[in-house]
Protein backbone atom coordinates (compact mmCIF):
# COMPACT_ATOMS: atom_id res chain seq x y z
CA UNK A 1 0.00 0.00 0.00
CA UNK A 2 1.58 3.22 -0.95
CA UNK A 3 0.05 6.32 0.90
CA UNK A 4 1.45 9.92 -0.03
CA UNK A 5 0.42 13.58 1.15
CA UNK A 6 -0.27 16.27 -1.96
CA UNK A 7 -0.02 13.76 -4.66
CA UNK A 8 -0.39 15.43 -8.44
CA UNK A 9 -3.29 13.96 -10.60
CA UNK A 10 -2.15 15.75 -13.49
CA UNK A 11 -1.07 12.39 -15.13
CA UNK A 12 -4.24 10.45 -13.50
CA UNK A 13 -7.18 12.51 -15.38
CA UNK A 14 -6.97 12.13 -18.94
CA UNK A 15 -8.63 15.53 -19.34
CA UNK A 16 -5.08 16.65 -18.45
CA UNK A 17 -5.90 19.13 -15.48
CA UNK A 18 -3.36 20.05 -13.23
CA UNK A 19 -4.93 19.44 -10.22
CA UNK A 20 -3.94 17.56 -7.15
CA UNK A 21 -5.34 15.70 -4.02
CA UNK A 22 -4.26 16.20 0.05
CA UNK A 23 -3.80 12.81 -0.07
CA UNK A 24 -3.22 9.75 -2.29
CA UNK A 25 -3.69 5.68 -1.22
CA UNK A 26 -2.90 2.94 -3.97
CA UNK A 27 -3.48 -0.50 -2.78
CA UNK A 28 -2.51 -3.84 -4.61
CA UNK A 29 -5.08 -5.77 -2.99
CA UNK A 30 -8.70 -6.53 -1.34
CA UNK A 31 -7.15 -7.87 1.67
CA UNK A 32 -4.71 -4.89 2.29
CA UNK A 33 -7.96 -2.52 1.47
CA UNK A 34 -10.00 -4.82 3.78
CA UNK A 35 -7.29 -4.95 6.62
CA UNK A 36 -6.89 -1.32 6.45
CA UNK A 37 -10.12 -0.25 7.14
CA UNK A 38 -10.66 -3.05 9.67
CA UNK A 39 -7.71 -1.27 11.52
CA UNK A 40 -9.38 2.08 11.42
CA UNK A 41 -6.42 3.66 9.88
CA UNK A 42 -9.07 5.17 7.46
CA UNK A 43 -10.34 7.77 10.55
CA UNK A 44 -6.19 8.98 9.74
CA UNK A 45 -7.14 10.53 6.69
CA UNK A 46 -8.49 13.64 5.11
CA UNK A 47 -12.03 13.50 4.29
CA UNK A 48 -13.67 13.61 1.40
CA UNK A 49 -12.97 10.17 0.08
CA UNK A 50 -13.18 9.61 -3.61
CA UNK A 51 -12.04 6.25 -5.60
CA UNK A 52 -11.17 6.74 -8.95
CA UNK A 53 -10.36 4.13 -12.08
CA UNK A 54 -8.24 5.63 -15.31
CA UNK A 55 -9.37 9.19 -14.54
CA UNK A 56 -10.83 8.53 -17.91
CA UNK A 57 -14.33 10.14 -17.27
CA UNK A 58 -13.80 12.77 -14.60
CA UNK A 59 -13.35 16.24 -14.35
CA UNK A 60 -11.22 17.82 -11.13
CA UNK A 61 -13.24 21.33 -10.67
CA UNK A 62 -10.31 22.31 -8.45
CA UNK A 63 -7.90 20.41 -5.82
CA UNK A 64 -9.23 17.66 -4.22
CA UNK A 65 -9.25 18.60 -0.39
CA UNK A 66 -9.98 14.77 0.36
CA UNK A 67 -8.35 11.18 0.20
CA UNK A 68 -7.86 10.09 -3.53
CA UNK A 69 -8.16 5.87 -3.42
CA UNK A 70 -6.87 3.78 -6.34
CA UNK A 71 -6.85 0.26 -7.04
CA UNK A 72 -3.48 -1.66 -8.52
CA UNK A 73 -5.59 -4.74 -8.62
CA UNK A 74 -4.58 -6.11 -12.17
CA UNK A 75 -5.27 -9.49 -13.11
CA UNK A 76 -7.04 -11.33 -15.80
CA UNK A 77 -8.22 -15.19 -15.11
CA UNK A 78 -10.68 -17.67 -16.73
CA UNK A 79 -12.91 -19.14 -14.01
CA UNK A 80 -14.69 -21.77 -15.62
CA UNK A 81 -16.81 -22.70 -18.89
CA UNK A 82 -19.97 -24.31 -20.04
CA UNK A 83 -21.95 -24.04 -22.78
CA UNK A 84 -20.35 -21.99 -24.99
CA UNK A 85 -19.99 -19.36 -22.12
CA UNK A 86 -16.60 -18.80 -20.33
CA UNK A 87 -16.24 -16.66 -16.93
CA UNK A 88 -13.46 -14.65 -16.39
CA UNK A 89 -12.75 -12.41 -13.88
CA UNK A 90 -10.58 -9.23 -13.78
CA UNK A 91 -9.00 -6.95 -11.14
CA UNK A 92 -10.51 -3.41 -11.27
CA UNK A 93 -7.33 -1.62 -11.68
CA UNK A 94 -7.21 -3.83 -14.99
CA UNK A 95 -6.63 -1.58 -17.80
CA UNK A 96 -10.54 -2.01 -19.16
CA UNK A 97 -9.00 -2.84 -23.05
CA UNK A 98 -6.64 -5.45 -21.85
CA UNK A 99 -9.53 -7.28 -20.91
CA UNK A 100 -11.26 -6.65 -24.59
CA UNK A 101 -7.40 -8.05 -25.72
CA UNK A 102 -7.65 -10.74 -23.70
CA UNK A 103 -10.54 -11.70 -25.16
CA UNK A 104 -9.86 -10.83 -29.08
CA UNK A 105 -6.96 -13.39 -28.58
CA UNK A 106 -8.88 -16.18 -27.09
CA UNK A 107 -12.05 -16.06 -29.30
CA UNK A 108 -14.34 -14.40 -26.31
CA UNK A 109 -17.23 -12.58 -28.37
CA UNK A 110 -19.18 -10.19 -25.70
CA UNK A 111 -16.76 -7.24 -25.35
CA UNK A 112 -15.31 -6.61 -29.09
CA UNK A 113 -17.94 -3.47 -29.64
CA UNK A 114 -16.74 -2.10 -26.47
CA UNK A 115 -13.08 -2.17 -27.42
CA UNK A 116 -10.54 0.93 -27.48
CA UNK A 117 -12.56 2.52 -24.52
CA UNK A 118 -9.81 4.34 -21.96
CA UNK A 119 -9.63 3.51 -18.15
CA UNK A 120 -9.99 0.40 -15.47
CA UNK A 121 -11.96 -2.41 -15.17
CA UNK A 122 -13.50 -1.51 -11.82
CA UNK A 123 -14.74 1.95 -13.04
CA UNK A 124 -15.76 0.87 -16.33
CA UNK A 125 -18.86 -1.67 -14.23
CA UNK A 126 -19.47 0.90 -11.85
CA UNK A 127 -20.70 3.26 -14.55
CA UNK A 128 -21.79 0.80 -17.49
CA UNK A 129 -19.46 1.52 -20.38
CA UNK A 130 -20.94 1.49 -23.28
CA UNK A 131 -20.44 1.74 -27.07
CA UNK A 132 -21.39 0.43 -30.61
CA UNK A 133 -24.59 -1.11 -29.58
CA UNK A 134 -22.79 -2.73 -26.76
CA UNK A 135 -22.91 -1.94 -22.79
CA UNK A 136 -20.46 -3.67 -20.52
CA UNK A 137 -24.01 -4.79 -18.49
CA UNK A 138 -24.98 -6.97 -21.47
CA UNK A 139 -21.69 -9.32 -19.99
CA UNK A 140 -21.46 -8.96 -16.43
CA UNK A 141 -21.88 -11.53 -14.33
CA UNK A 142 -21.03 -10.32 -10.77
CA UNK A 143 -19.30 -7.47 -9.27
CA UNK A 144 -16.89 -8.56 -6.17
CA UNK A 145 -16.64 -5.25 -4.16
CA UNK A 146 -15.37 -4.54 -0.73
CA UNK A 147 -18.41 -2.99 1.57
CA UNK A 148 -17.54 -0.15 3.65
CA UNK A 149 -20.70 -0.86 5.87
CA UNK A 150 -20.21 -4.03 7.02
CA UNK A 151 -15.75 -4.21 6.03
CA UNK A 152 -16.23 -6.96 3.93
CA UNK A 153 -16.01 -8.31 0.71
CA UNK A 154 -19.55 -8.88 -1.23
CA UNK A 155 -20.33 -10.29 -4.31
CA UNK A 156 -23.04 -8.13 -6.40
CA UNK A 157 -24.92 -10.20 -9.38
CA UNK A 158 -25.65 -8.36 -12.53
CA UNK A 159 -29.27 -7.95 -11.55
CA UNK A 160 -29.02 -6.54 -8.34
CA UNK A 161 -26.45 -3.70 -9.56
CA UNK A 162 -29.16 -1.18 -10.98
CA UNK A 163 -27.59 -0.76 -14.25
CA UNK A 164 -28.93 1.80 -16.71
CA UNK A 165 -27.46 4.37 -19.28
CA UNK A 166 -23.92 4.70 -18.02
CA UNK A 167 -25.20 4.54 -14.63
CA UNK A 168 -25.33 1.66 -11.56
CA UNK A 169 -26.28 1.50 -7.86
CA UNK A 170 -22.07 1.96 -7.72
CA UNK A 171 -22.65 5.72 -8.75
CA UNK A 172 -26.50 6.06 -7.41
CA UNK A 173 -27.70 4.97 -4.13
CA UNK A 174 -24.91 3.19 -2.76
CA UNK A 175 -22.28 5.66 -3.81
CA UNK A 176 -19.47 5.47 -1.66
CA UNK A 177 -20.49 2.01 0.30
CA UNK A 178 -19.23 -0.54 -2.34
CA UNK A 179 -15.66 -0.52 -4.21
CA UNK A 180 -15.09 -2.57 -6.56
CA UNK A 181 -12.29 -4.99 -6.17
CA UNK A 182 -12.92 -7.28 -9.68
CA UNK A 183 -15.50 -7.87 -12.42
CA UNK A 184 -16.61 -11.62 -13.65
CA UNK A 185 -17.91 -11.45 -16.62
CA UNK A 186 -20.17 -14.24 -19.12
CA UNK A 187 -18.35 -13.98 -22.79
CA UNK A 188 -19.50 -16.13 -25.25
CA UNK A 189 -17.59 -18.69 -27.88
CA UNK A 190 -20.39 -19.11 -29.80
CA UNK A 191 -20.47 -16.06 -32.56
CA UNK A 192 -22.70 -13.44 -31.37
CA UNK A 193 -21.57 -10.42 -33.10
CA UNK A 194 -23.43 -7.11 -32.70
CA UNK A 195 -23.43 -5.23 -35.49
CA UNK A 196 -26.65 -3.00 -35.22
CA UNK A 197 -25.21 0.37 -34.64
CA UNK A 198 -24.14 3.21 -37.30
CA UNK A 199 -22.24 1.36 -40.29
CA UNK A 200 -20.61 -1.14 -38.18
CA UNK A 201 -21.64 -4.09 -40.42
CA UNK A 202 -20.48 -3.03 -43.57
CA UNK A 203 -17.68 -2.28 -42.62
CA UNK A 204 -17.25 -5.05 -40.71
CA UNK A 205 -18.41 -7.26 -44.12
CA UNK A 206 -16.03 -5.39 -46.17
CA UNK A 207 -13.58 -7.40 -47.37
CA UNK A 208 -12.97 -10.77 -47.01
CA UNK A 209 -11.57 -11.28 -43.21
CA UNK A 210 -13.54 -13.95 -41.36
CA UNK A 211 -15.90 -12.35 -38.35
CA UNK A 212 -14.35 -12.51 -35.32
CA UNK A 213 -13.97 -11.08 -31.92
CA UNK A 214 -10.54 -9.82 -33.11
CA UNK A 215 -11.73 -8.68 -36.52
CA UNK A 216 -14.91 -6.52 -35.27
CA UNK A 217 -12.25 -4.90 -32.48
CA UNK A 218 -9.94 -4.17 -34.96
CA UNK A 219 -12.92 -2.33 -36.98
CA UNK A 220 -14.13 -1.16 -33.87
CA UNK A 221 -10.69 0.27 -32.97
CA UNK A 222 -10.27 2.08 -36.57
CA UNK A 223 -13.93 3.98 -36.06
CA UNK A 224 -12.96 5.38 -33.10
CA UNK A 225 -9.91 6.44 -34.19
CA UNK A 226 -11.11 8.29 -36.75
CA UNK A 227 -14.11 10.17 -34.81
CA UNK A 228 -12.51 10.36 -31.30
CA UNK A 229 -9.68 12.54 -29.89
CA UNK A 230 -6.71 9.72 -28.47
CA UNK A 231 -6.65 11.02 -24.78
CA UNK A 232 -2.77 10.85 -24.51
CA UNK A 233 -2.10 12.94 -27.56
CA UNK A 234 -4.76 15.58 -26.66
CA UNK A 235 -6.93 15.75 -23.10
CA UNK A 236 -10.39 14.46 -23.24
CA UNK A 237 -12.81 12.39 -21.24
CA UNK A 238 -14.74 11.28 -24.25
CA UNK A 239 -18.69 11.92 -24.37
CA UNK A 240 -18.98 15.46 -22.14
CA UNK A 241 -22.48 15.13 -22.55
CA UNK A 242 -25.23 12.05 -22.01
CA UNK A 243 -27.49 11.97 -25.17
CA UNK A 244 -30.46 13.39 -23.66
CA UNK A 245 -34.23 10.89 -23.52
CA UNK A 246 -36.83 13.56 -23.71
CA UNK A 247 -40.95 12.99 -24.51
CA UNK A 248 -41.82 12.93 -27.91
CA UNK A 249 -43.57 16.10 -27.52
CA UNK A 250 -40.07 17.71 -27.27
CA UNK A 251 -38.63 15.65 -30.31
CA UNK A 252 -41.06 17.17 -32.71
CA UNK A 253 -40.14 20.57 -31.69
CA UNK A 254 -36.81 20.00 -32.49
CA UNK A 255 -37.63 18.36 -35.87
CA UNK A 256 -39.93 21.28 -36.44
CA UNK A 257 -36.82 23.47 -36.45
CA UNK A 258 -34.70 21.18 -38.46
CA UNK A 259 -37.33 21.07 -41.15
CA UNK A 260 -38.29 24.71 -41.36
CA UNK A 261 -34.87 25.35 -41.61
CA UNK A 262 -33.74 21.95 -44.10
CA UNK A 263 -36.76 20.86 -45.50
CA UNK A 264 -39.79 18.92 -45.28
CA UNK A 265 -37.92 15.92 -46.11
CA UNK A 266 -35.07 16.07 -43.19
CA UNK A 267 -34.52 13.34 -40.81
CA UNK A 268 -33.42 14.35 -37.45
CA UNK A 269 -31.09 11.56 -35.83
CA UNK A 270 -32.67 10.11 -33.16
CA UNK A 271 -33.54 6.35 -31.49
CA UNK A 272 -36.31 5.45 -29.85
CA UNK A 273 -36.18 4.90 -25.92
CA UNK A 274 -39.28 3.21 -25.39
CA UNK A 275 -42.97 4.43 -23.32
CA UNK A 276 -43.12 7.60 -25.63
CA UNK A 277 -39.25 9.17 -25.13
CA UNK A 278 -36.82 9.59 -27.59
CA UNK A 279 -33.37 9.80 -27.24
CA UNK A 280 -31.46 12.68 -29.40
CA UNK A 281 -27.20 12.30 -30.01
CA UNK A 282 -26.37 15.28 -28.00
CA UNK A 283 -23.71 15.63 -30.62
CA UNK A 284 -26.37 16.62 -33.07
CA UNK A 285 -27.76 19.21 -31.22
CA UNK A 286 -24.38 20.78 -30.18
CA UNK A 287 -23.59 21.49 -34.24
CA UNK A 288 -26.72 22.75 -34.76
CA UNK A 289 -25.70 25.42 -31.94
CA UNK A 290 -22.77 25.93 -34.00
CA UNK A 291 -20.37 24.75 -31.92
CA UNK A 292 -18.28 21.88 -33.56
CA UNK A 293 -14.72 22.51 -34.06
CA UNK A 294 -15.32 25.77 -32.12
CA UNK A 295 -12.18 26.63 -30.01
CA UNK A 296 -11.27 29.40 -27.15
CA UNK A 297 -8.28 29.87 -24.84
CA UNK A 298 -6.72 26.47 -24.01
CA UNK A 299 -10.18 24.19 -24.92
CA UNK A 300 -12.43 23.48 -27.51
CA UNK A 301 -15.00 21.28 -29.26
CA UNK A 302 -13.46 18.18 -31.28
CA UNK A 303 -13.68 18.75 -34.88
CA UNK A 304 -14.90 15.62 -35.97
CA UNK A 305 -17.17 14.46 -32.34
CA UNK A 306 -18.69 17.95 -30.81
CA UNK A 307 -19.76 16.04 -27.72
CA UNK A 308 -16.29 15.69 -26.90
CA UNK A 309 -14.61 19.11 -24.90
CA UNK A 310 -10.86 18.76 -25.07
CA UNK A 311 -7.85 20.17 -24.24
CA UNK A 312 -6.42 22.22 -27.20
CA UNK A 313 -3.27 22.83 -25.73
CA UNK A 314 -2.51 20.89 -22.41
CA UNK A 315 -2.62 23.98 -20.77
CA UNK A 316 -6.68 24.26 -19.65
CA UNK A 317 -7.77 25.08 -16.52
CA UNK A 318 -10.91 23.80 -15.07
CA UNK A 319 -12.90 26.75 -15.08
CA UNK A 320 -11.90 26.82 -18.73
CA UNK A 321 -13.84 23.88 -19.37
CA UNK A 322 -16.40 24.34 -17.01
CA UNK A 323 -17.33 28.11 -18.51
CA UNK A 324 -17.69 25.77 -22.49
CA UNK A 325 -20.04 23.76 -21.10
CA UNK A 326 -22.43 26.26 -19.47
CA UNK A 327 -22.37 27.96 -22.67
CA UNK A 328 -22.95 25.10 -24.63
CA UNK A 329 -25.63 23.76 -22.42
CA UNK A 330 -27.34 27.08 -22.21
CA UNK A 331 -27.10 27.27 -26.15
CA UNK A 332 -28.95 23.98 -26.54
CA UNK A 333 -31.50 24.86 -24.08
CA UNK A 334 -32.25 28.25 -25.65
CA UNK A 335 -32.67 26.54 -28.88
CA UNK A 336 -34.24 23.58 -28.44
CA UNK A 337 -35.43 23.59 -24.59
CA UNK A 338 -33.80 21.05 -23.62
CA UNK A 339 -31.25 20.23 -21.17
CA UNK A 340 -27.96 18.61 -21.50
CA UNK A 341 -26.73 16.13 -19.01
CA UNK A 342 -22.86 16.30 -18.49
CA UNK A 343 -21.65 12.55 -19.16
CA UNK A 344 -18.62 13.56 -17.37
CA UNK A 345 -18.38 12.91 -13.17
CA UNK A 346 -17.59 16.56 -11.69
CA UNK A 347 -15.06 16.17 -8.72
N1 LIG B 1 -23.54 13.39 -34.90
C1 LIG B 1 -23.65 14.67 -35.41
N2 LIG B 1 -22.51 15.37 -35.62
C2 LIG B 1 -21.28 14.84 -35.37
C3 LIG B 1 -21.17 13.55 -34.84
C4 LIG B 1 -22.33 12.83 -34.61
O1 LIG B 1 -24.75 15.17 -35.67
O2 LIG B 1 -20.31 15.54 -35.59
C5 LIG B 1 -24.79 12.62 -34.71
C6 LIG B 1 -25.01 11.71 -35.90
O3 LIG B 1 -26.37 11.70 -36.17
C7 LIG B 1 -24.59 10.36 -35.39
C8 LIG B 1 -25.00 10.47 -33.93
O4 LIG B 1 -24.69 11.80 -33.57
O5 LIG B 1 -25.26 9.32 -36.03
C9 LIG B 1 -24.30 9.49 -33.03
O6 LIG B 1 -22.89 9.71 -33.10
P1 LIG B 1 -21.86 8.61 -32.60
O7 LIG B 1 -22.13 7.32 -33.28
O8 LIG B 1 -20.49 9.17 -32.73
O9 LIG B 1 -22.25 8.36 -31.10
P2 LIG B 1 -22.70 9.30 -29.89
O10 LIG B 1 -24.12 9.03 -29.58
O11 LIG B 1 -22.35 10.71 -30.20
C10 LIG B 1 -22.18 7.49 -28.11
C11 LIG B 1 -21.42 7.37 -26.83
C12 LIG B 1 -19.91 7.24 -27.09
C13 LIG B 1 -19.69 6.03 -27.99
C14 LIG B 1 -20.48 6.23 -29.28
C15 LIG B 1 -20.36 5.06 -30.21
C16 LIG B 1 -22.72 8.61 -25.17
C17 LIG B 1 -22.81 9.83 -24.32
N3 LIG B 1 -21.67 8.54 -26.00
O12 LIG B 1 -21.80 8.73 -28.71
O13 LIG B 1 -19.29 6.99 -25.85
O14 LIG B 1 -18.30 5.87 -28.29
O15 LIG B 1 -21.89 6.38 -28.94
O16 LIG B 1 -21.14 4.01 -29.75
O17 LIG B 1 -23.61 7.76 -25.09
C18 LIG B 1 -18.18 8.00 -24.00
O18 LIG B 1 -19.09 7.56 -23.32
O19 LIG B 1 -17.25 8.68 -23.52
C19 LIG B 1 -18.21 7.75 -25.45
C20 LIG B 1 -17.29 8.25 -26.28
Amino acid sequence: MRIENNHSLLKQNTFGMDVSCACYLEYGSAEELVEFFASGRQFTLPEPFLHIGGGSNLLFTKDFPGTVFHSRIRFIKELSGSGGNVLIEAGAGTLWDDVCVFCAENGLWGVENLSGIPGETGAAAVQNIGAYGAEIKDVVEEVRCFDAVTLAMKTIKAEDCGYGYRTSIFKEGAKGRYTVMSVVLRLSETPKPRLEYGHLRSAVEAGDAEITPAHVRSVVLEIRNSKLPDPSKIGNAGSFFKNPIVPKSSFDVVENYARSKYGKEYEVPHFDAGSGFVKIPAAWLIEQCGWKGYREGNVGVYEKQPLVLVNVTGQARPYEILGLETRITASVRNLFGIELEPEVEHI
